[in-house]
This record gives structure tokens, sequence and C-alpha cells, in this order.
């Protein structure tokens, strides 16, 4: 799939969702380290769920969202620096991964040059998931980027 689902707002199909059983929510400071607990955590709740076979895929896309949100939330002086989220949804048909954060920017994917080191990782989101994208928060404001998984 192409990176110009990330330009315009979209939630997950609800109907996927519906299929996916297994739940679990999590808060994180927005931290430098934030990527690295999230990915235990991710690992361990599909190692119980059963669907270890889509650790490595959900682990690495949580890494690019996670760490995007965690940046972009770092750019701003918050008197309380707000946390950032992640929603994770699994079941046999795949797995589905929600990552809020405070900031109303929406994501800006784009084609990265051969010498760029960055700007990169919403198209690995886009090239991993079956489909992915964002929607703004009203409360509390902000926005979710997430990505739906259905091949290992
Ligand atoms: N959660 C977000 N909130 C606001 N803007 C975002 C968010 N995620 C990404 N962006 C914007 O989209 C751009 C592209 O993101 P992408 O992850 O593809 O590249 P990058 O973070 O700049 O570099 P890389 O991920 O390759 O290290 C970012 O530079 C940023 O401007
Ligand atoms: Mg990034």
């Amino acid at each position: 799939m192409t990176t110009s689902v990330m330009s315009q707002p979209s939630s997950p199909d609800p109907q996927f969702l519906t299929g996916l059983a297994r739940r679990s929510r999590l808060e994180l400071g927005a931290y430098e380290t934030t990527p690295r607990t999230a990915r235990g955590h991710i690992a361990q709740m599909l190692e119980e769920w059963s669907l270890p076979q889509f650790r490595d895929v959900t682990v690495l896309i949580a890494t690019e969202l996670i760490t995007n949100a965690i940046q972009q939330t770092a750019k701003y002086a918050w008197v309380v620096p707000p946390p950032v989220r992640l929603w994770l949804r699994g079941g046999p048909p795949g797995v589905a991964l929600l990552v809020w954060d405070a900031i109303a920017a929406p994501p800006a994917p784009r084609a990265a040059g051969e010498t760029d080191e960055t700007g990169r990782g919403l198209t690995i989101v886009a090239e991993l998931s079956a489909a992915c994208g964002y929607y703004p928060s009203a409360d509390p404001p902000g926005k979710v980027t997430w990505s739906v998984i259905t091949t290992p």
C-alpha cells in the first residue's frame, strides 16, 4: 500500500476491529526509553494471546509510530507533559495498533531521497500494514495514528 492513506484522516475498519477480541492499553511518558517499553509490552501481549507470528512486524510498526509520537511531543515546552497512549487489539485475523499523542499536526509522509537519513518511518509502516492512517481526537485533543496488520 502507499503512504497516501496517511494524508487524509481515516479510522480502522470497525468491522475488522470487531474480530479482534483481545485488547490492551498502555499510557506511557513521552521519553526516549518509551519505544523499548512498548516493544516489551507488545511482545508480552502477543505471546499471551497466542499471536506470536505478528510480533516482529507489530513491534517494528509500533517503534515507528511511538517514536514519531514522542519526537513530536518533545518539540513543545509543556507545563505538564502529555503522555503517549497505546492500544493493541489482537485476534486470529491480525493485530491493530493505535497510538495517541497530544499534537494536532497530522503525520506528513514524504518520499525520502537516497541520501536522506530520516523520513522513512511512515513509508515502512505503510508497506507493512494492511491499512494505516490517522484521525484527530477532540477529548483529549490530539490525534491517533494507527496500523492494521494482517500479514505476519
Ligand atoms: N505523530 C506525529 N505527529 C505529527 N507529525 C508527525 C507524526 N509522525 C510523523 N510526523 C511527521 O511526518 C514526518 C515523516 O515521518 P516519518 O516517520 O516518515 O519520518 P521521520 O520521523 O522524519 O524519520 P524516520 O522515521 O525515518 O527516522 C515527520 O518528519 C513529521 O514531520
Ligand atoms: Mg519517524
